[in-house]
């Protein structure tokens, strides 16, 4: 359990507070490219981290993340108009640039220059596999965006998406890190007897590592095998799970990279970089896509009971929520605690072993950080950046083995 004091460290991300301090030392998913699919179209409004954005693709593809309030008297710049490079206010007709410079103030006279000294608001973007990143720190000690696998990977290797999650992101994250909850959350076919053979209560263990941490379960598998898992928390809130038990990492498994990223306390977006080595044809997107809404709400949510099902309850689902993706029965799990779980409330037992880690992980590096000190993989060296081979590892071992040797043997190791 937490402190109350604790807990609000870890869940505020508002301007000013500590973690809302530590989000902003790292570059986050701030929209889909799909949103601003071309040149000069409609801008769309963007929440994060509390703070109210506006995002637009200029006439030469540079994307912009500018204040949503107009600096001259507050009109949002979500009807502005995207034409010739800017985005231009429509009450007075002030225009923007994607680096917030203020390029006309058409209804000054015409020797004025005070445009010059004004600055808006304007977060630097990237666009790669598909999504547009941005960092919301001070310019002075802005990092690298690491490389990890999705970067070298080709647009018919990667879908990305994103969905509305009605909670405080540490809820989602939690769940992430969280191996014991798939024995029985996820469990979707409750009369499968292999699967009864198998171990519900895995031992666990947590790792630092210089991306964040890493999260360890081993399972027994009757009495002569073991399954071990590994699944990666990396710096601020991003987390790589493993797809269902197979005997081994294969690069032709479809995975998932995720990322949980504050709209504000309450929010979250999640965004899942589907990939695979296979090109992912269009029926697969399209069941990829199914279980999220056009406005990247959720199919089954908070509002309709997540359209649970008693009698497959029953007979078949342990959690009696049907799942395109495991995160919609996840959803449930997280947003029913409240929008922001107070953590002095509950009773943690062994099986929250990586969670404790994980929170004692966050809580440092928010401390280190108001101590001055950098928090782990912030990154400036261009040399330090390639985290291609970061991969959540799965295998099936015999009983008795050391994971830790063996997992070098299965895949790509994980950082
Ligand atoms: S409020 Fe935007 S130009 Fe006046
Ligand atoms: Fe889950």
């Amino acid at each position: 359990m937490l402190s109350h004091e604790e807990n609000e460290l870890l869940t505020r991300v508002g301007p000013g507070t500590p973690l809302g301090q530590l989000m902003r030392s790292y570059w986050i998913p701030a929209l889909l490219s799909e949103e601003i699919p071309e040149a000069d179209c409609a801008p769309v409004r963007v929440r994060l981290l509390g703070e109210d954005l506006v995002g637009f693709r200029d006439s030469n593809g540079r994307i912009g993340l500018l204040g949503e309030h107009c600096a001259h008297r507050g009109t949002s710049l979500f009807f502005g108009r995207n034409e010739e490079c800017g985005l231009r206010c429509i009450y007075h007709g002030w225009k923007y640039d994607v680096d917030g410079n203020v390029l006309e103030t058409p209804a000054e006279p015409g020797a004025s220059d005070f445009r010059k000294k004004l600055r808006h608001t304007a977060y630097p973007c990237q666009e790669i596999a598909g999504m547009i990143f941005t960092y919301m720190g001070p310019r002075e000690s802005m990092p690298v965006l690491p490389r990890y696998e999705w970067a070298d990977l080709k647009s018919e290797q990667i879908f990305p998406v994103k969905s509305l999650l009605l909670c405080n992101y540490l809820q989602g994250v939690e769940g992430d890190f969280d191996s014991s909850h798939t024995s029985f959350l996820h469990n979707n076919n409750i009369r499968n007897s292999e699967r009864l053979k198998r171990d519900g209560a895995p031992s666990l263990d947590a790792e630092d590592t210089r991306y964040g941490m890493r999260a360890i379960s081993i399972r027994k598998f009757g009495a002569a095998q073991i399954y071990v898992r590994t699944s990666p928390y990396i710096m601020p809130c991003f987390s790589i799970v493993p797809g269902p038990p197979t005997a081994k990492f294969e690069e032709d498994d479809l995975r998932g990279f995720r990322f949980w990223v504050p709209i504000d306390d309450r929010t979250t977006w999640l965004y899942i970089l589907n990939m695979r080595k296979k090109p992912l044809d269009d029926d697969e997107r399209k069941t990829l896509r199914s279980w999220i809404e056009a406005d990247y709400s959720r199919v089954r949510n908070l509002h309709n009971d997540y359209l649970i099902d008693r009698e497959l309850q029953r007979t078949r689902l342990f959690s009696g929520i049907q799942s395109v993706n495991a995160a919609e029965q996840d959803g449930c799990a997280t947003e029913t605690m409240g929008p922001v779980y107070d953590r002095s409330k509950e009773h943690l037992g062994y099986s929250d072993k990586t969670i404790v880690a994980l929170r004692k992980m966050l809580l440092n590096a928010v401390r280190d950080l108001a101590e001055g000190r950098e928090p782990p993989h912030v990154i400036h060296d261009p040399r330090e950046v390639d985290f291609s081979r970061l991969r959540s590892l799965k295998g099936v071992l015999p009983a008795g083995t050391d994971w830790h040797k063996v997992m070098e043997g299965l895949g790509p190791n994980d950082g």
